[in-house]
């Protein structure tokens, strides 16, 4: 019956060609294609996060794509990042989405917008906010009546802000995303889609095309697909290109062909091995999806950095490091590769490339090393760290139950007893979100971590402090178990006893850095009586003064740690990231040069979580010019990273 009203529907959609308006973006299920302003139209597009990359850069890697002979832009919108407490937006600087859709529209690129309220992303618990959870049943990504107020909310703030950008409108936005991967998720509940589906339609109208994504399988299209949406798909390089779209035609037996991921390289996880993506493998798909006329994402054409504390972790838990670079066509730091041109020149088979130069690659400096003085531990700065002082709780309460959603927190009891000999601390219930920095009345004892490392041995007097710092490692971004509680979400046991009384320190460790902790270093010694070779927890300040005379500075750069452990970095206020030089594969760290100073010396603060090299080699860390995030040292696993996914999967 359908079959036979479709040459009816072709003619009358040639008939509606005669008068088309003259911006409009549609699907015709005759031709199995787009059609802009009336034509048949077919994209080719590439990944970029506006939240991975500092704005200064962001017309630099705009432009970079368009060069690639790119048609659009594909970005997704972290509610986390803009929303970080309940009713509070933020939409500006680093933030400032409709800047970059400006941006994109001015340099010629249209926009597939991917508008969540979840999207994996492998970003901080998939983008939703953490501040969700304090509804401790909270079921994510379903019809749960307190999730779907909170989205209706978010969502009435970003698409009203988004409309006037839509392609019919002027703007650049030719296609919307609803959810993500939603048919790999456990909780298959299309009333949520189709709430969803109206909430976007209220605010966004009935023109604009609705898209979904999900792997290119009919057992993930059977949750992820929903009537009114537009099923897309998501592939690997290297596969079966006609497999992969038959199982897209199961839910769209016409219209376009799209795979809206298609992945140019792959994500890390700290202690894996560097995940690469051959060019050649790459290139090949390409060109097949390309010759059959489909629709494609390349899935990152640029990855960028997740700064502060934005990355994810997948189950069991692995947590992403700190590079996005994902061995995109573009680095992390925007460079040109080989990858690039590769794919550069598959697309001008079929793309006209544009006419101009390429940004060049911008440059890179080595400012050498700097040497860093100690602070103080996290506990002797505490005050600074804490102005409020800790809540008291009789048992270990969670980040959310604090309202504190990132970072680090210090939970402190006295020992019920005397721990003379070697006492067990221990979590028995695996509860440590992510990792613990414990230490007895300033005497470092060693660290707990979750899935790894679950017991240590103590010793210490009774009344004592037992100080345990929380760090938050980066909420689970995948999957089932994404509802990712940080903190001591259970007891910690001392020899047979549940540990009680506890005094717990939110701490503001960022408005800290950016007052009173930098350039006061004052020579604290604290008694060693520790095991192992670990510190414990503390604070480090440096200065990095950008050399005069010499034309174009400061420049990007990136910083190394050579003999430090773990921790996280911050220069003039600004949070790089973390740092685990010791687990790799990730050695250095992205610095953009929009964050430094030549007028003044730029205020470098560490906070070196295990231990230094300061009081046996050189207390420096340094700035080179070009990055090492391949190490291969301490893997705890060689799967190939290919798979990883399917493994992920297999978990639900
Ligand atoms: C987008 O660019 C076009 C020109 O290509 C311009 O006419 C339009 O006003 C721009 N729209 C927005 C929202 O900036
Ligand atoms: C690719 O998949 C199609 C459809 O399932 C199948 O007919 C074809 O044989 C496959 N090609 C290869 C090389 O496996
Ligand atoms: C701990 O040991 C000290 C002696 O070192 C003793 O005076 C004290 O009573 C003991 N405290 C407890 C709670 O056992
Ligand atoms: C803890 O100490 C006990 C002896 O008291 C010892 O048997 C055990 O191996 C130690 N565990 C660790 C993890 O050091
Ligand atoms: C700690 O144990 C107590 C007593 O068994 C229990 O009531 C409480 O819920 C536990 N707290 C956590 C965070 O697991
Ligand atoms: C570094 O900190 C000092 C105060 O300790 C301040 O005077 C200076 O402006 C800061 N530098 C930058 C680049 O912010
Ligand atoms: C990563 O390191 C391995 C081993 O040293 C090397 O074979 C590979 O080419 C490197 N990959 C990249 C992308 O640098």
């Amino acid at each position: 019956m359908l079959r036979l009203l479709l040459p009816l529907a072709g003619l009358a959609a040639l008939l509606r060609a005669a008068n088309i308006p003259q911006r409009s973006f549609g699907i015709d299920y005759d031709c199995n294609c787009f059609v802009k302003d009336g034509r048949p139209f077919r994209y080719i597009s590439g990944s970029i996060h506006y939240s991975r990359i500092p704005r200064y850069y962001w017309k630099d890697r705009l432009l970079k794509m368009k060069m690639a002979g790119l048609d659009a832009i594909q970005t997704y919108v972290p509610w986390n990042y803009h929303e970080p407490q309940p009713g509070i937006y933020d939409f500006s600087g680093d933030r400032d989405l409709e800047y970059f859709l400006q941006l994109a529209n001015e340099t010629g690129l249209l926009v597939i917008l991917r508008a969540g309220p979840y999207i994996c992303a492998e970003w901080d618990m998939g983008g939703l906010p953490a501040w969700l959870l304090e509804k401790e049943s909270i079921v994510l990504r379903s019809s749960d009546s307190d999730y779907l107020a909170a989205v209706g909310k978010w969502i009435g703030v970003l698409l009203p802000k988004m409309k006037p950008h839509l392609y019919q409108n002027g703007g650049p936005i030719i296609m919307v995303q609803v959810e993500n991967e939603y048919g790999s998720y456990f909780a298959c509940d299309y009333d949520y889609l189709r709430s969803l589906q109206k909430l976007f339609r209220q605010h966004l109208g009935d023109e604009v095309v609705l898209f979904t994504t999900d792997g290119a399988s009919k057992l993930y299209l059977r949750c992820g697909a929903l009537q009114g949406l537009y099923a897309t798909v998501d592939f690997a390089p290297g596969g079966n290109v006609t497999a992969a779209f038959l199982a897209q035609r199961s839910s769209e037996p016409t219209g376009p062909l799209v795979n809206s991921e298609f992945y140019t390289g792959w994500l890390d996880h700290w202690g894996h091995r560097h995940s690469v993506v051959p060019t050649q493998t790459i290139a090949k798909t390409l060109n097949e999806i390309l010759a059959r006329g489909a629709n494609v994402n390349l899935y990152m054409f640029i990855g960028g950095t997740n700064f502060a504390y934005w990355n994810g972790a997948n189950m069991p838990y692995m947590p992403q490091p700190t590079s996005y670079d994902y061995d995109a066509p573009l680095s992390e730091a925007g460079d040109l590769t080989e990858k690039y041109f590769a794919l550069r020149e598959v697309i001008g088979m079929y793309n006209r490339l544009p006419e101009g130069l390429i940004p060049p690659t911008t440059p890179k400096f080595a400012y050498g090393k700097i040497f860093l003085q100690k602070v103080g531990t996290v506990v002797e700065v505490l005050d600074k760290l804490s102005p409020a002082g800790p809540v008291k709780s009789t048992y270990p309460l969670t980040f959310v139950q604090l309202k504190q959603y990132f970072g680090f927190v210090l939970y402190r009891t006295m020992l019920p007893k005397n721990c003379t000999e070697p006492t067990q601390l221990s979590s028995p219930l695996n509860g440590v979100h992510d990792r613990a920095y414990v230490s007895v009345d300033g005497v470092p004892q060693g660290v707990l971590e979750r899935g790894e490392s679950l017991m240590i041995n103590i010793t210490g007097k009774a009344g004592a402090n037992l100080d345990i710092l929380v760090e938050n490692m980066g909420r689970v971004n995948f999957g089932r178990y994404n509802n990712d509680f940080k903190g001591l979400v259970s007891n910690l046991t001392l020899g047979q006893d549940i540990l009680v009384e506890w005094e717990i320190y939110p701490l503001d460790i960022d408005g800290a850095v950016n007052h009173d902790i930098n350039g006061q270093p004052e020579q604290l010694q604290r008694s060693v009586g520790n095991p192992s070779n670990y510190e414990g927890p503390t604070f480090y300040t440096g200065r990095l003064s950008v050399p005069g005379g010499i034309p174009d500075l400061p420049q990007d750069t990136y910083v190394k740690f050579p003999g430090w452990t773990k921790g996280q970095i911050w220069i003039n206020g600004f949070n790089l990231g973390r740092y685990w030089p010791a687990r790799g594969p990730q050695l250095t760290l992205f610095v953009p040069s929009n964050i430094l100073v030549s007028s003044v010396p730029n205020n470098i603060t560490v906070l070196e979580l295990e231990s230094s090299p300061c009081s046996t080699q050189m207390c420096e860390i340094e700035f080179v010019d070009r990055p090492d995030i391949n190490a291969t040292t301490q893997y705890a696993s060689n799967a190939p990273p290919l798979f990883v996914r399917d493994t992920w999967l297999n978990h639900l």
